[in-house]
């Protein structure tokens, strides 16, 4: 049975900063962050938007009648919770209005959770062919003003619909996945802004690669030149280029070729949007659905997943027949076209205006409203959200 990727659709804030102009401000060279780091403009979520409002947002789209009927789980994978108890799933559960019959659930791992619950998808559409799994992968990435990390932060969701005979991509059963503690980064309950040991994190983030990618073709016969693309968790994305490089020296001319030029696809929406951590992979697969049109059914997409902390993972997915159908370029260039540019004071007054980490009653600001649903204020330490 082909078990994968049935639907998937994304949302991010709807304002941005320019990150030419947050480079100047900041006494940077700008192409440190254009070209060194490889990053055009950020999303900057306002107090409204959570991982619960953009998941909410994201997976709206993918919602049908049958789909709800057919509905056995919803998995979030993030590292931005909105509560350490509850999960975000019940939330977005309640947003959503979906049926109770099925399990609401968050998974945890760093950037690794999309991938943790898009497998566990998989093996439950395994035992249960006739269900379907809501997946969501979102997150808001913050290291904070002025921080070496600041211009590799970034917000939005992915959601994905995972079932049997999926019309976009198989999931294939050839994962290669490398657990071990480290600390590469990692945040606090207390804080919600993320500490990150930069260099280090991107050394272990190649050394798991390139582990785990040698691992993939002796235990699973495949070569670079099998894969059409390879697409790669994207914290920002000269990162993917580097691991990428890690693949270039062992191929032919037109493999090298053909996987540079789909690279660059898959990371044009991460150009714009930043990190969204668990859902930053998904959103570079989507990247490159949408914006080559080279790509043909039975093409072979290679997947890395790297989770700080440590676990990485390294899948194939095949494009079915008419994927290219399922897919909305022109909503999401729109979508990203549409947003509001924050000027960089405009941009540091929205990231201090955040939901405070103590019992104060909290409202945020209608300004920065977006969406159909969208954080309304915490009152009394219960979140309160609104479907406009
Ligand atoms: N023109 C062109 N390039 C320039 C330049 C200029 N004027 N100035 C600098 N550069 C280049 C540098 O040569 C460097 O390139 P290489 O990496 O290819 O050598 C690049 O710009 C970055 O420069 P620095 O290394 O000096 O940058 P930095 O010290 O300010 O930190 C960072 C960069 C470590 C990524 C930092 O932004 C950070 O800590 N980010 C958060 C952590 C992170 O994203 N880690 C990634 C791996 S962990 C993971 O993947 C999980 C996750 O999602 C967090």
């Amino acid at each position: 049975m082909k078990i994968g990727i049935d639907a998937i659709a994304m949302d991010t804030p709807d304002f941005y900063v320019d990150l030419v102009k947050l480079a100047q401000v900041r006494g940077d060279d700008p192409d440190k962050y254009t070209i060194g780091i490889g990053q055009d403009e950020q999303a900057v979520p306002p107090s409204s938007q959570d991982i619960v409002t953009m998941g909410a947002n994201a997976a709206t789209k993918l919602l049908t009648p049958a789909i709800r009927a057919s509905l056995g789980m919803v998995l979030v994978g993030t590292e931005s919770g909105v509560d350490a108890s509850k999960s975000s799933a019940l939330f977005i559960h309640d947003l959503l209005a979906l049926p109770e019959w099925v399990r609401a659930v968050e998974l945890k791992e760093a950037c690794y959770g999309g991938t943790a619950a898009l497998m566990m998808a998989r093996d439950y559409i395994a035992a249960h062919p006739d269900k379907t799994v809501l997946v969501i992968a979102a997150d808001i990435a913050r290291y904070g003003l002025a921080t070496a990390g600041e211009v590799t932060q970034g917000a939005g969701a992915v959601a994905m619909l995972i079932k049997a005979e999926p019309h976009i991509m198989t999931i294939e059963d050839d994962s290669v996945y490398r657990s071990e503690s480290i600390d590469d980064f990692w945040r606090p309950v207390y804080q919600d802004t993320a500490i990150a040991q930069g260099k280090y994190s991107t050394e272990q983030y190649l050394a798991f690669f390139q582990a785990i990618w040698s691992r993939y073709q002796t235990q699973r016969h495949h070569t670079a030149s099998d894969f059409a693309a390879m697409t790669f968790h994207l914290p920002y994305t000269k990162m993917g280029k580097k691991a990428l490089k890690l693949v270039l020296p062992d191929t032919d001319e037109a493999t090298g070729e053909r996987l540079q030029r789909r690279f660059e696809a898959s990371t044009r929406y991460c150009r714009r949007v930043g990190n969204i951590y668990t859902g930053s992979l998904y959103l570079g697969l989507l990247s490159l659905l949408d914006n080559d049109t080279s790509l043909k059914a039975g093409d072979r997409i290679g997947l890395f997943s790297y989770g700080s902390g440590a676990v990485a993972e390294f899948f194939s997915g095949i494009l079915q027949p008419d994927f290219a159908a399922q897919l909305h370029a022109a909503n999401h260039a729109k979508m990203l076209a549409d947003r509001q540019e924050l000027t960089v004071p405009e941009y540091e007054a929205v990231f201090s205006d955040k939901v405070p980490y103590d019992p104060e009653d909290y409202r945020s600001d209608p300004t920065y409203y977006h969406g159909q649903f969208v954080l309304t204020g915490v009152i009394g330490q219960e979140r309160q959200y609104q479907q406009r």
